[in-house]
C-alpha cells in the first residue's frame, strides 16, 4: 500500500531514512527541514518529494506548510524533529521536544483526518518513560515525558475524530544523535518502525510503541 506521508525534521537521521524509504516505495513524500536551499542527501532523493521549510518553533512557517498542503490529504504524519540537550538550555529542549510536536501536529489535524489511513507518529524516547524509576530523567528526558504526558491528554479527542495516534521509541539508531555505538542502523529501525505504522488500527491508537512493535510502559 502507498499514500501520502509527512516528515517533520527530515534533514539528516531517522528523518531522512524515513523520507527514503517511503519515497523508494512510491509513496508521496511531503518532507521538511530547516534548510530548504541547502537540502544536501534529502535533495537528491529519488521519488515522488515536496521539500517544506519548517523550524518547529516558528508558527509562521507551521501556518504556512499546514497551507501548503491544505487541498491534500495526509495518511501518515510523522513528528520526528528532536533535539538532545547539548549545548541547549532546558527551554529550549522543551520547546523542540515537547510543545512543537503538539503544536506543530494541531495545526495539521485537518489535514491527516481528511486522509485515508489518519495516522499521526509522535517520535518519542524510552528516556522519556516515568516507570517504576526514581532516577532524575534529565533535561532530554523530561522533556520527552511531558510530550508523552500531553500526548495522553489529546489521544481521547483525536481517537473521537477517527485519528490513530501513537508515540513511538525508534531504539537506539546510530545517528548525530545516538551516536556510533548504538545497537540499530537507521535502515533496521526505520524498516521497522514502517512495519509497525503500517499495521496500526484503532486498537493501537494512544500507545507507547517501540521500533519492532512492542508496547513500552509510560
Ligand atoms: N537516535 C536515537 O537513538 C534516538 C532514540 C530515541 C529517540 N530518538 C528520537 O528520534 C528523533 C530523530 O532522532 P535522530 O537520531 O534522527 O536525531 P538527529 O540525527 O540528531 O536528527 C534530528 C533531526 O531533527 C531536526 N531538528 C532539530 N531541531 C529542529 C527544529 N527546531 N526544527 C526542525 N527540525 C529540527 C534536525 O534538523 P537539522 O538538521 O536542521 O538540525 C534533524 O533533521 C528525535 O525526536 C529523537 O529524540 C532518537
Amino acid at each position: 500500500m502507498t499514500g501520502t506521508v509527512m516528515i517533520i525534521g527530515a534533514s539528516r537521521g531517522i528523518g531522512l531514512e524515513l523520507a527514503r524509504q517511503y519515497a523508494a516505495d512510491g509513496w508521496r513524500v511531503h518532507a521538511t527541514t530547516r534548510t530548504p536551499d541547502r537540502p544536501g542527501t534529502l535533495g537528491r532523493l529519488i521519488g515522488d518529494l515536496v521539500l517544506h521549510e519548517l523550524d518547529v518553533r516558528r508558527a509562521d512557517q507551521t501556518t504556512a506548510l499546514a497551507a501548503a498542503v491544505a487541498s491534500e490529504g495526509i495518511d501518515l504524519l510523522i513528528h520526528n524533529a528532536g533535539v538532545m540537550d547539548r549545548g541547549l538550555s532546558s527551554e529550549e529542549v522543551m520547546a523542540i521536544n515537547a510543545e512543537a510536536p503538539i503544536r506543530v501536529t494541531q495545526a495539521l489535524v485537518d489535514v491527516v483526518r481528511r486522509s485515508r489511513e489518519k495516522k499521526i507518529v509522535l517520535m518519542t524516547s524510552q528516556l522519556g518513560a516515568r516507570y517504576g524509576s526514581k532516577r532524575r530523567l534529565g533535561t532530554y528526558g523530561e522533556s520527552k515525558a511531558a510530550l508523552n504526558d500531553r500526548f495522553r491528554e489529546l489521544a481521547p479527542t483525536w481517537g473521537a475524530e477517527g485519528l490513530i495516534a501513537i508515540v513511538m521509541h525508534p531504539g537506539w539508531v546510530r545517528t548525530d544523535m545516538g551516536g556510533r555505538g548504538a545497537t540499530l542502523s537507521v535502515e533496521e529501525s526505520v524498516t521497522g518502525m514502517r512495519r509497525v505504522f503500517a499495521s496500526l488500527t484503532a486498537a493501537e491508537h494512544g500507545c507507547f510503541l517501540t521500533w519492532d512493535g512492542r508496547k513500552h510502559a509510560w
